[in-house]
C-alpha cells in the first residue's frame, strides 16, 4: 500500500500551544500546552503571544521526537492563520514559515474553524460531503452547510456571545476557574435540569442564529440574587444552565437539518466536549435520522491534530500550498478561497 503523507500541525490562535503529526488518519504525536491566565483572569493577547514564543520550538521539536521524525521526513506543515489573536497567530505563522523554508517542506495556511469542522472526517473516513457542521467554541457558534474542503455556507450565527463564551462568564461569575465549560459540566452531576427558571435562548425564533447573551445576563442575576445558596443549589443551577443552552442549541440544529435536508452532522469545537450536549444533540440527529459524528472530547478543544488533518485534507484536494500569507485574526469561514491565497486584513 502507498505511504499516507505525514503533515505537521501548529496551532497559536488563543491560549493553547499545540503540535501534532498525523499521517493519513493516525495521530502520530500531539502535545498542547494549555496557558495558564488566572492570574489577570483572562486571556491577555501579548502574554498569550510571549507564551507561545517561548514554547513553540521546543514543543515542536518534542512531538517530533514522540513520532520518531526528522523535519526532513515531513510531506507538509499545516498553521493556522486565522481567525484569532494577531500577536499568537503572528508567532505560529513566523514560526511555520521558517521551518517550512529551512527544511523545503510545503506549507498550506489553515482556518481555525474550518480545521474544528474537518478533524470528525479523521475519525470517520465514512463522513463524505456534504454535511452540516455545529461549530462551538469559546468564540464562535454558527451553523454551516460543508460543501466541500474550502467551500462553506452559513446558515447562521451568534448575534452576540458565543456558547463557550457564555460558559465561561457564568461560571467566573459564580467564582470558577477558566474555562467554565468544563466547570459548569463538573458541577452539574446529581443536579436537577429542570429545577431553575432560566430563558431558552430565541425560543420563538424558527432560524439557525443563536444568541446568548440573553442568557448569560439571566444567570449573573441569578448567581447574584442567590449568592447565599449557590454552595447548596450549585448543581441544580449548572444543570439547568445546560439544558435551557442544549434546548437552544437542539432547536438551531433541527431547523438547519430541515433547511438543508443534509442527513449528516457534525458536531464540533470546544463545547462539544460536553457530555450532556453531546448526548442532547445526537437525540435530535436521532429523530430527523440523520448521522452525527463528533471527534472525542480531546480533539473537540484545540489541538494540532486537527491543523495538521486540515493540512491533509487540502493536499488530498489538490489546493496548492502557498507559503506567502499573512495572519487574518479576523477571517469569515465562507471567505474560504479554495487557492488558498490571501492578503492582508
Ligand atoms: O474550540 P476551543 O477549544 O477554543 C476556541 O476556539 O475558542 O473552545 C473553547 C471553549 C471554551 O469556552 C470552553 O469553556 C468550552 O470550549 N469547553 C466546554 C467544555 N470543554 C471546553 N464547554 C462545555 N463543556 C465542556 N466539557
Ligand atoms: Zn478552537
Amino acid at each position: 500500500m502507498r505511504k499516507q503523507p505525514i503533515f505537521l500541525g501548529l496551532e497559536t490562535s488563543c491560549d493553547e500551544t499545540a503540535v501534532a503529526v498525523v499521517q493519513g488518519t493516525e495521530i502520530l504525536a500531539h502535545r498542547i500546552y494549555s496557558q495558564d491566565h488566572r492570574q489577570t483572569g483572562g486571556v491577555v493577547p501579548q502574554n498569550a503571544a510571549r507564551q507561545h514564543l517561548e514554547i513553540l520550538a521546543q514543543l515542536t521539536q518534542s512531538t517530533l521526537q514522540d513520532a520518531r521524525l526528522a523535519p526532513s521526513d515531513l510531506d507538509g506543515i499545516g498553521v493556522t492563520a486565522g481567525p484569532g489573536l494577531v500577536a499568537g497567530l503572528m508567532v505560529g505563522v513566523l514560526f511555520a514559515k521558517g521551518l517550512s523554508h529551512g527544511a523545503c517542506k510545503p506549507l498550506w495556511a489553515i482556518h481555525h474553524l474550518e480545521a474544528h469542522g474537518l478533524i470528525g472526517r479523521l475519525y470517520d473516513p465514512g463522513l463524505c460531503f456534504p454535511f452540516l457542521l455545529l461549530l462551538m467554541s469559546g468564540g464562535h457558534c454558527l451553523l454551516a452547510h460543508v460543501h466541500k474542503v474550502g467551500h462553506y455556507t452559513v446558515l447562521g450565527q451568534t448575534y452576540d456571545d458565543a456558547a463557550g463564551e457564555c460558559l465561561d462568564k457564568v461560571a467566573r461569575a459564580m467564582g470558577g476557574e477558566y474555562p467554565g465549560g468544563p466547570y459548569i459540566q463538573r458541577h452539574s452531576q446529581g443536579g436537577d435540569p429542570r429545577s431553575i427558571d432560566l430563558p431558552v435562548p430565541l425560543q420563538r425564533e424558527k432560524s439557525c442564529n443563536f444568541s446568548f447573551s440573553g442568557l448569560k445576563t439571566a444567570c449573573v442575576q441569578w448567581i447574584d440574587s442567590h449568592r447565599d445558596q449557590l454552595p447548596a443549589r450549585r448543581a441544580d443551577f449548572c444543570a439547568s444552565l445546560q439544558r435551557v443552552m442544549a434546548d437552544s442549541l437542539c432547536a438551531r440544529l433541527a431547523h438547519g437539518l430541515a433547511q438543508t435536508g443534509l442527513k449528516r452532522c457534525v458536531m464540533a469545537g470546544g463545547v462539544a466536549a460536553n457530555t450532556y450536549f453531546r448526548a442532547r444533540l445526537g437525540q435530535t440527529c436521532e429523530q430527523a435520522e440523520c448521522t452525527m459524528t463528533i471527534p472525542p472530547p480531546a480533539m473537540c478543544t484545540d489541538n494540532g491534530a486537527m491543523i495538521a488533518w486540515a493540512a491533509h485534507e487540502r493536499w488530498a484536494a489538490g489546493i496548492a500550498p502557498n507559503s506567502f500569507f499573512d495572519v487574518r485574526p479576523s477571517w469569515p469561514l465562507q471567505d474560504l478561497s479554495s487557492a488558498g491565497v490571501f492578503g492582508c486584513d
